[in-house]
């Protein structure tokens, strides 16, 4: 890769990925690794800037993660941060000393524009500030850039030497002008050029991956989620013919959805085999009510299938998998060692001869995946595609699955779904999707009783996952989808909402 690199050295902090992310976002290129890469390694790498992240440490405990101070000679840009800002001082022959109290939240900061960190700047705005230890004694060479009512040194610099240390966190947006500090820092101290972009990222992938993968075979599993297409889409650039997507096709997927998979990648360009297994999961499943099982049926089964048609193929060279930069940080931040079963591919290695796993996209973040996909040409309903799980509608059906209800459930979740983006909300409500109860309830239609299921219709709002808001939809909107949903889907007479958050509740139902 030709782009210039910034490096993100990891001291343990709850911001690494943030920290990467907004670097990424102002256009160049950066990679997270652990405190303990040697320096060796981190010249090899070549960066034009390193950012010390924080950490939960104090720099005079045992065994508080540090680094090389020969850092500082290797004539590259350092900004620490937080924690990463003590320890720089304390590596240069600075002193750090504890407030004894933690200096927490948005804090009023006068900063010196004179300095190239601060360029631009008014002298006074809020920063985000969580330390309890600061800076009491400044390394030579370095003076104080910044200062908060309680900490005296919020911020130092040795222009020079091009060293920057700042006690609050730019990376979060509490700190009004942190994107901008974060930019300052690499155009001004840095140097750089911000030639990051998904259109040059592409076609650096490309060529790479046909260095890599010649003209051996590659084999994907292909579930029409962001991530896989996009690799399917990256992929079938690099290897053509050689490769082989496989979608498994388990008919739990809702209202068209498998032939919008089938119609944007079916093409001379690659081979994409749909394999039709709706009536062999719907068997399988055929009795089971309880939500564990039916999971670890559908998994089995996925597997058993895949495996089959992976034999038809014979031995493939490469096994494909769609993992992303977030797993490759979290699962030991890019130890090579690490192979990731994606919970979506889980257990494939196990049953496919392979001899290599690539992973095309395991430097990007998601909204950078999502990027590469528009670049790629993918359409917006695959990119933009809001998460959707591996056994998909059969654990929105609660209990026992028959066809009529997932035709039911399909249709009602459509309605949902359609409503939701024609009124734009489609962009603020994260996830969103409707839920066929096993409740049949008393109803009346026209001059005749009913006796139908109750559906409910879940959405979120979330920045994780982890946990999540119920969505406040206009009532205007939840009334037209309720109208919509009990007179054109026959078999449900009832709609409910669901306003719970998680936790307690989950996303998903099951
Ligand atoms: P819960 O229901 O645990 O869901 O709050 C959190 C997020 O994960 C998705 N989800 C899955 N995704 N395979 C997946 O790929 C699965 O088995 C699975 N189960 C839940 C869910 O849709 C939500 O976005």
């Amino acid at each position: 890769m030709t782009h210039q690199k910034v490096l993100v050295l990891d001291f343990g902090g709850q911001y690494n990925q943030l920290i990467a992310r907004r670097v990424r976002d102002a256009g160049v290129y950066c990679e997270v690794k652990s405190y303990k890469t040697p320096l060796d390694d981190i010249r090899a790498f070549d960066p034009v800037g390193i950012i010390f992240t924080g950490g939960p440490n104090s720099v005079y405990l045992d065994g508080a993660p540090t680094v090389d101070a020969g850092i500082f000679s290797l004539g590259v840009p350092v900004l620490g941060i937080c924690y990463g800002a003590q320890l720089m001082a304390n590596l240069l022959g600075g002193h750090v000393s504890s407030a004894g109290v933690k200096e927490y939240g948005k804090t009023p900061a006068d900063m010196d524009t004179t300095s190239p960190l601060f360029d631009g700047l008014p002298q006074s705005s809020v920063v985000w500030m969580s330390h309890t230890d600061f800076i009491d004694r400044l390394p030579e060479g370095f003076h104080a850039i910044c200062t908060t009512a309680s900490c005296p040194t919020a911020a130092m610099g040795d222009e020079d030497r091009g060293l920057y240390a700042v006690q609050f966190h730019p990376e979060v947006l509490h700190t009004e002008y942190g994107k901008q500090i974060l930019l300052n820092f690499l155009v001004k101290a840095c140097g750089c050029k911000r030639d990051w972009s998904m259109e040059s990222y592409a076609v650096s992938a490309v060529r790479e991956l046909k260095e890599k993968i010649g003209d051996k075979k590659v084999l994907l599993a292909l579930s029409g989620g962001v991530d896989s297409s996009v690799a399917a889409r990256l992929l079938s650039k690099a290897c053509g013919k050689n490769l082989y997507c496989v979608f498994v096709d388990h008919g739990f997927m809702r209202k068209n959805e498998g032939d919008e998979i089938e119609a944007a990648f079916r093409s001379d360009e690659m081979n994409f085999i749909r394999v039709d297994a709706a009536d062999r999961f719907l068997a399988k499943l055929s009795g089971v009510a309880e939500p564990e099982t039916k999971r670890k049926l559908i998994g089995e089964e996925f597997i058993r299938v895949f495996e089959e048609e992976a034999k038809k193929i014979g031995k493939v060279d490469f096994l494909a998998q769609g993992t992303i930069y977030p797993d490759v940080i979290e699962s030991g931040l890019g130890d090579a060692a690490v192979i990731k079963s994606h919970h979506n591919v889980g257990g494939l290695p196990d049953v496919v001869e392979f001899t290599d796993i690539v992973e095309p996209l395991r430097l990007l973040f998601k909204d950078e995946v999502r990027a590469l996909g528009r670049e790629l040409g993918l359409p917006d309903y695959l990119v933009n595609r809001q998460p959707f799980p591996g056994p998909g509608l059969a654990i929105r059906i609660i209990g026992e699955i028959t066809k009529d209800k997932l035709d039911i459930l399909r249709d009602a979740d459509a309605i949902f779904r359609e409503e939701i983006a024609k009124n734009g909300l489609n962009t603020e409500i994260h996830q969103y999707f409707a839920v066929l109860t096993s409740m049949r309830s008393v109803g009346v239609m026209g001059d005749f009783r009913t006796y139908d299921y109750t559906l409910a219709l879940r959405a979120v709002t979330t920045t994780d996952f982890m946990t999540a808001d119920w969505a406040k939809i206009p009532y205007e909107v939840l009334e037209r989808v309720s109208e919509r949903i009990v007179n054109e889907v026959s078999g449900i007479n009832r709609i409910v909402y669901d306003i719970t958050t998680k936790p307690p509740a989950t996303i998903e139902w099951e």
